[in-house]
Order: C-alpha cells, then structure tokens, then sequence
C-alpha cells in the first residue's frame, strides 16, 4: 500500500454486468433486472457527482448486445429513453453535460432527437457524463482511424498518424483517460469497453452484482484506487 494517498480519479468508468444474474436469481425476468440496474446507474451517477469526478462513463449497451433478444433490447432502451426525459428537469442538468459515446444510428428518430437534446443541455459544464450505447473499443478506434484517413485524403497528406491524432478522434476526445474502471458482475474481463482510454486504468473487478452496487462499495473502489501506485511505466508515480 501506498504511504500517500493519491488524488481523487478525475475518470469513472463503469461496466454494469450483472442484472440479467440478479433477476434470474429471484426468479423475475431478466428485463426486471435491467429496471433496477437503471436504479443503480442513477445512484452512482449521482453520488460521483456529488463526489466531484469530472468524468463518468456508463457502459449501457455495447456492440456485441445485439446478440440479445429483441424484447431485452426494447426494454433497455425504453429506460434509457425515461432516464432522458427525466434528464431535461434534473438540477444536476445544469452543470453535467451527457454524451453519447457509440453509433446511435441504428436506433429510432425519436430517441436520436432525445439525444441530440440532452446533448446539448446545460450552461456551466464542470462534470461530464458518458453513456456508451452500441459502443464498442474496437469501432471507436476504427472510425477514428477512418475519420482521420478521410481528412489525409482531403489534404493530399500522407504523414503518420500521430497516438494524439487518434486520441483526438476518439469518441472521449478531450476528455482524460480512464483511471479507475469498476466491473460488477464477477468476471474479469473487458467486453470491448473503452480499450485506448484504459491503457493504464486501474481495474477493480467486483462479484457484486450491478443492481446491488451501492454509494458504499463505490467509496470502497475509489479508496482502493487512491492506494494504488501508478507507475506508468517508470520506477514510481510520483
Ligand atoms: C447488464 O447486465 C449489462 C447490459 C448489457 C445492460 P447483463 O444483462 O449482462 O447481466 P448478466 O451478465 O446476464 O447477469
Ligand atoms: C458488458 O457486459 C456490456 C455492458 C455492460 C453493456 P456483457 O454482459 O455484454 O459482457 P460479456 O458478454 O459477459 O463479456
Ligand atoms: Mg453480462
């Protein structure tokens, strides 16, 4: 353990597994699982905020989770489209800018308009919230290398590209890499999340499933991080 505590992470990013195990557990749909997971999500979103992290990103539906059944699909949506809605009265609004990280084309005109909105709400941005939806680690970095190729080819330029470049392209452009990402649901993997920006994450993997991750556990997580020493290669972090 660390002597000193380091900073607060300045970004929290989450992979909410473990609802569909939560609800099958009880014997309730799976669909009951991803409504109380949507409780979760508020929570947490609200007590990182409260605890001043500048960035926050969710991992709401990933590239892969078309696999799943389409009535699944409908209902993870339709909480996302209440949480927008809701989105518009939320003091929080104010000073909290939501992105959408992700391709949102395949979904309808409606929830895209709803997106664009949210997107746009708010005046004095100190806090950022992400939301990755038909996101996945590999198709960011594709179409950041895409959007670049378009602009060398525009400009007839045919010099390297730059890790800057792609960074800048990414759908996190400007904001900071991930420093501490938190997976519920008891397995120790990625899932294609946000593979670039977590180059030197700190991963904290918990059996916890999403639905019962508390303010309490997060606060746990974010002291684990804080006696972590981050050498990022070197001898120290320091
Ligand atoms: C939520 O957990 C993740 C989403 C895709 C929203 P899961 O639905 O993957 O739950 P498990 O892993 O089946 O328990
Ligand atoms: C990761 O969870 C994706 C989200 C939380 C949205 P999954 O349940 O889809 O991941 P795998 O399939 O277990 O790797
Ligand atoms: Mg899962």
């Amino acid at each position: 353990m660390a002597d000193k505590m380091r900073d607060m992470p300045r970004h929290i990013a989450f992979i909410m597994d473990g609802n569909g195990r939560w609800a099958t557990k009880r014997a309730l749909p799976r669909t009951s699982g991803h409504a109380q997971g949507g409780k979760t999500f508020r929570a947490i979103a609200d007590a990182c905020l409260d605890r001043d992290i500048e960035v926050i990103t969710f991992f709401a539906f990933s590239t892969e989770n078309w696999k799943r059944p389409k009535a699944e699909i409908s209902a993870l949506i339709t909480l996302l489209n209440r949480y927008l809605l809701d989105w518009f009265s939320e003091e929080r609004a104010k000073n909290t800018r939501i992105h959408f990280l992700g391709d949102t084309t395949p979904f309808s005109k409606d929830l895209r308009e709803l997106i664009s909105r949210a997107e746009k709400t708010g005046e004095d941005i100190s806090h950022h919230l992400n939301i990755a939806l038909n996101y996945g680690g590999r198709a960011d970095i594709t179409q950041a290398a895409n959007a670049i190729l378009k602009k060398r080819i525009a400009a007839g330029d045919a010099t390297p590209i730059t890790e800057e470049e792609i960074d800048l392209h990414l759908a996190t452009a400007n904001m900071p890499d991930v420093d501490l990402l938190i997976r519920t649901g008891g397995e120790s993997r990625i899932s294609n999340f946000l593979l670039w920006q977590s180059a030197y994450a700190e991963l904290y993997f918990t059996e916890t499933l999403w639905p019962d991750f508390s303010e309490e556990e997060l606060d746990r997580a974010i002291l684990w991080y804080r006696t972590r020493d981050r050498r990022f290669g070197g001898l120290t972090s320091n």
